[in-house]
């Protein structure tokens, strides 16, 4: 397997990480996963802009241009023939002596990118997952898809502990979004999610949700779920780029549509799939 180091690419062999890589040590850094249908980057403009904003929100200077980036990401797929599947690209401050501060600007920023393997999960789009909710303890700045993700990890662990396939979590009495995932709620035919600020990671399934909605005419609102109306919603949903729109049957103690996939939940599935290469 051929790995993408910074603007190389190298033998897996080849690919090592230095003891002082600040994302080794400090989780200082931030990634992307992002997904190939047939051959296809899908949604790469979108990936690529969201690293770079999250790389400028916590001042870290990629490598090399975004184009230059796409090229080297469009090359790592073609060499490693990657079909169907994944890749996962972080970026961290660089490497240098442990220090909380910065490190000076001879220090360049360290990226790499591989393929990972990715399926989608078709039987459990059919089926459904279960859910638990737990509180949000994660930091203010969710926006940014930092590799600082122990909030989240211990969470999924949680979850899944509790033989549940996600953890939705609960800040001030308001529904984020799941350990991994975005979190919608459907009433009445509409569409809810928690509007894209700090507090959640602004998905880019969720970006072509809300596209995909406005060709299947479904109406989509950008609002914060309240948990104690939960019980009002009809179905219940989550996305990210390795499970796309995959519903929940259950959450805690309600179920959803009879504990079924509801209709507006298929609806979507349909119009995001119609999205894909
Ligand atoms: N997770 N919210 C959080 C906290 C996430 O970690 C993710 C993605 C999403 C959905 O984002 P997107 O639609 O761009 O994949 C929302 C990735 C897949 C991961 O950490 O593996």
């Amino acid at each position: 397997m051929k790995i993408l180091m910074n603007t190389e690419l190298v033998s897996r062999s080849d690919a090592k990480v230095d003891i002082e890589d600040r994302g080794y040590q400090f989780g200082d850094g931030i990634y992307e996963v992002i997904r190939v249908y047939d051959g296809e980057i899908f949604t790469l403009d979108e990936h690529m802009e969201r690293l770079e904003r999250s790389a400028k929100e916590i001042k870290i200077t990629l490598p090399c241009s975004l184009s230059e980036l796409k090229e080297r990401v469009k090359e790592l797929v073609s060499v490693n023939a990657v079909h169907d599947g994944g890749i996962y690209m972080q970026v961290t401050r660089g490497v240098s002596a442990r220090n909380h501060l910065f490190p000076g600007a001879d220090v360049k920023a360290q990226l790499i990118a591989y393929p990972v393997p990715s399926k989608r999960p078709e039987e459990l789009q059919k089926s459904g997952v279960e859910a638990m909710t737990l509180e949000d303890i994660r930091w203010k700045r969710c926006d940014i898809k930092s590799l600082n993700l122990l909030g989240n990890i211990l969470a999924k662990q949680e979850a899944s502990e509790a033989d549940k396939f996600e953890a939705v979590m609960i800040r001030d009495g308001i529904v984020t979004e799941g350990s991994s995932t975005n979190f919608y709620a459907v009433k009445d035919g509409t569409v809810y999610t928690h509007p894209a600020n700090h507090y959640i990671l602004n998905g880019i399934t969720r970006m072509k949700i809300i596209e995909a909605c406005g060709h299947a005419g479904i109406p989509f609102e950008e609002k914060g779920i309240r948990a104690e109306d939960l019980h009002q919603y009809d179905e219940v949903f989550i996305s990210s780029t390795t499970i796309e729109v995959m519903p929940v049957i259950r959450l805690d103690n309600l179920e959803y549509s009879g504990g079924r996939p509801g209709p507006v939940t298929q609806s979507l599935q349909k119009a995001f799939r119609n999205l894909l290469p």
